[in-house]
Order: structure tokens, then sequence, then C-alpha cells
């Protein structure tokens, strides 16, 4: 592709989602070939190919309320710096106008250079922790904690009713919901490391046994999507051996929407919120 092609803006059908996971592996992002089928699924994703192959993207996932999701912002390394994810933005951004959605997303250090000038305004900060070295293989936590409840609490603290989305990662295999002392979490499989998200709990003590309770049943890798104004549960995670990989800063485009009441602990992930 010669830099001053005009690239063509392409919608993305679910046959594309291994070409999808193919751009996420090769900027060492956690999504699964799952993750991929369900913005194609359930969002419009926007892609860019030179010749065959699949070499930029960009997802918007409807939410409840006129509200929708952007990420997957993904461009190879081969294509970088030509405009290609300001375009792709932008045809999001397009789509969620036409259907009167404000725009939200989890931007990297990278995407906020992309984000800032397109008129995205700067919310809350998250910062994605990992644990490389986690439990001792105990059983998992026993709970009766159920999909309703995850919702709900999760519709408290982001406004956004994703019991669909929700439900989606609980059916897969290796999913938990784990619950105690009023604190509720998910864990799903990711492609390199298993994720836990989202966290949400009464206190940062009640969040950070939940999160103990989690890890010492696990044996691989473990990431979270911390939100970095709940700085005991921050504290308290490296302090037990959890390290900052990177931080993301949440933005908005469009006017603000109906808020959550509780502030969570940890998000689904930056590509859900
Ligand atoms: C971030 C990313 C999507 C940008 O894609 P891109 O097609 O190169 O971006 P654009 O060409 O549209 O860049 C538009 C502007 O954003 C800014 N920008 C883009 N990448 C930047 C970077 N790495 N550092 C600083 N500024 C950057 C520049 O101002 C650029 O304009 P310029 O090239 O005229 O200076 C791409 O680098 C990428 O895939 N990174 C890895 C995954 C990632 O972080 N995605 C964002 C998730 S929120």
């Amino acid at each position: 592709m010669a830099v001053t092609d005009a690239p063509l803006i392409l919608k993305l059908s679910v046959d594309d989602a291994i070409a999808g996971l193919a751009l996420s592996s090769e900027a060492h992002w956690n999504q699964t070939e799952e993750d991929w089928r369900i913005f194609l699924r359930d969002g419009i994703v926007f892609g860019i190919r030179d010749g065959m192959r699949l070499v930029a993207t960009a997802a918007l996932l409807p939410y409840s309320g006129n509200n929708a999701w952007i990420s997957m912002v993904l461009v190879s390394g081969t294509h970088r710096r030509r405009g290609l994810a300001t375009r792709l933005v932008d045809a999001c951004l397009e789509t969620a106008r036409k259907n009167g959605l404000t725009s939200w997303l989890d931007a990297t250090p990278d995407g906020a250079a992309v984000y800032g000038p397109l008129g995205f305004t700067p919310t809350l900060q998250l910062r994605r922790l990992k644990l490389t070295r986690p439990g001792r293989a105990e059983l998992p936590p026993s709970s009766s904690a159920t999909l309703e409840e995850l919702a709900e609490r999760d519709r408290r603290a982001t406004g956004f009713d994703r019991t669909a989305l929700l439900s989606a990662f609980a059916q897969r295999a290796g999913s938990l919901i784990v619950a105690a002392n009023g604190a509720i979490a998910l864990v799903r499989d990711g492609r390199t490391a298993r994720h836990i998200g989202p966290l949400l709990a009464d206190n940062a003590a009640a969040a950070l046994v939940l999160v103990d309770q989690i890890t010492r049943s696990e044996t691989s890798p473990l990431l979270l999507d911390a939100v970095a104004s709940q700085a005991a549960f921050m504290d308290g995670l490296t302090a037990s051996g959890w390290t900052i990989e990177r931080p993301f800063q949440r933005m908005r485009f469009g006017p603000a929407t109906a808020a959550g009441e509780d502030m969570p602990f940890a998000v689904a992930g930056p590509e859900f919120g």
C-alpha cells in the first residue's frame, strides 16, 4: 500500500476473528479469539487490509443507555504513522454520532496520542497489574455467587447493563465468578494470562481478600486493571507481589451519560471498560 493511497475502510465479519487475533497478538495483548468474536458479533469492527492481510482495526461495542465502547484500535507495526488509526477511530465516532451514542475508551499511552486530538477528554485512570507467579494450586474458593449478582453490582459501578457480556464471559471454559465478604469478581482466560475483572467490593480490604483467595488457586500469570484512585487496593496488591505494567487513561467523546454509583476496584478490561 503506497503512503498516498486512501485506504478502504471495511466492516469486518466473524470470519476475521483469527486475523484480528494476529494483530492483537502482535501488540502482545491478551485477547482471545472468543474476545474478537464478541466485537465482531455484537459490535461493529472496522478494518483496513493491505492485499489480503488485515493491518488495522477499531471496534465499537454498543452498551446500554446510549453508550458505546471503542477498542481494539490496532495498527500493525509495518503500517503505523500513516493515519490509519485516526481514520478507523473516526469511522467509529461517525457511527456513534449517527446513533446518538457517547463513546468511551481506555487508552494506552500511544492510543491517547491519537484520541486527544480527535476530541476525547480524559476521565479516570487505570493501572494494569500483573502477578507472574501466583498461588499454590489450591482448590478455587467455593462461592455461591451468581451471574445476576455480578451483573447488578457491575451495573451499579459502570452505569451500563452488561448482563449479556458478563454472561458470555461466564459461560467460557475456565471462567469463575467468586465472591466473599461483599466482594465479587469474574476470572477468565486470556491469551497469555488469566484476567480478574470486573471486581466490585464494599472496601479495599474485602477486594484484597478476594484477590488473595483467587490467586491461591491459580497457577498461570494473572492480570487485572485496577482503578488508580483505589489507592489502598493498589498498595495492597503491590505489597503482595503484583507489579504495575502500564497505565490506561479512560476517555470520553460526547456528553456525559449516567455514571455508576460505586467505584469498581478492577474493570472488565480496557477493551470492554
Ligand atoms: C496507537 C496506534 C493504534 C496508532 O496507530 P497509527 O495508525 O500509527 O496512528 P495514526 O497514524 O493515526 O497517528 C495519528 C497521530 O497520533 C499521534 N501518534 C500516533 N502514534 C504515536 C506514538 N506511538 N507516539 C506518539 N504519538 C503518536 C501522532 O500525533 C500521529 O500523527 P503524526 O503521525 O502525524 O505525528 C498504533 O501505534 C498501535 O497499534 N499501537 C499498539 C496498540 C495500541 O496501543 N493501541 C491503542 C489502544 S488504546
